[in-house]
């Protein structure tokens, strides 16, 4: 069994990658794969970058290169729920791509050409694990349901409307449907983590930096609880 991680930004991976054991890097299209041991499992770590090109990309690379059994995207989010505040969890059911929009052709608003689908489903078996991982987080709510991805960090109420409005999702962030979009193409099992950092309306861009390390603590907390438990 090997588990394959992506986040998108170093702070989202970086004391995983730091508490790896035998450890081997590769640079592939600019991004670093650590392939190793951590909460000795095997597993292939990446920092993918920001978005869903950059996103897509180290996903397909890992897949073709590292042969990953499943892979988890972990790192934060903005919420777009009112019972969901700084550091708190959800794990995705399934993901959407916001900012996909063929309606002009009668589609509709999110459905993803090529697959038919608006909602890309994650595997049951990684949602039950992960939800059983969360435990171990105090004082902390955990959600599961739809995260939304676009290549766009949000911060205004209107545009946090119109994901809630048309694909009621829990929570934003700018890679886990394109990480779910090649994992479905290529039959790999896939969830997403993510710690809120924000909420994703006028205020998202302040305290970012400071919330963000908050969020990431938790998320990395339960990733390796989940590998412990696997
Ligand atoms: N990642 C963390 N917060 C986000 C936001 N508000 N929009 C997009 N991506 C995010």
């Amino acid at each position: 069994m090997k588990i394959g991680i992506i986040g998108a930004m170093d702070i989202e991976v970086e004391e995983l990658i730091s508490s790896m054991d035998d450890i081997k890097k590769e640079n592939i299209s600019r991004i670093d794969f650590y392939e190793g041991r951590l909460q000795d499992k095997n597993v292939v770590v990446a920092k993918c970058g920001v978005g869903k090109v950059h996103a897509a990309v180290c996903t397909q690379t890992m897949i073709l290169k590292y042969a990953p059994d499943a892979i988890i995207n972990t790192g934060v989010a903005g919420s777009l729920n009112s019972e969901l505040n700084i550091a708190d969890i959800v794990i995705s059911d399934g993901v959407v791509q916001h900012d996909f929009d063929v309606s002009p052709f009668g589609k509709p608003v999110g459905l993803i050409s090529g697959i038919d689908l608006i909602k890309i489903p994650c595997s049951e078996e990684l949602i039950n694990k992960l939800v059983r991982a969360a435990e171990i987080l105090e004082d902390t709510n955990i959600a599961v349901g739809t995260v939304a991805s676009g290549d766009q960090f949000i911060c205004s109420k209107e545009k946090k409307d119109y994901i809630v409005n048309n694909f009621n999702a829990l929570c934003t962030e700018m890679e886990g449907a394109s990480i779910g979009h090649v994992c479905y193409i290529n039959d790999v099992n896939f969830c997403i983590v993510r710690a809120m950092s924000d909420k994703a309306d006028g205020t998202a861009n302040m305290d970012f930096d400071s919330f963000v390390k908050i969020a990431v603590e938790k998320s990395i907390l339960l990733i390796n609880n989940f590998l412990k438990q696997i």
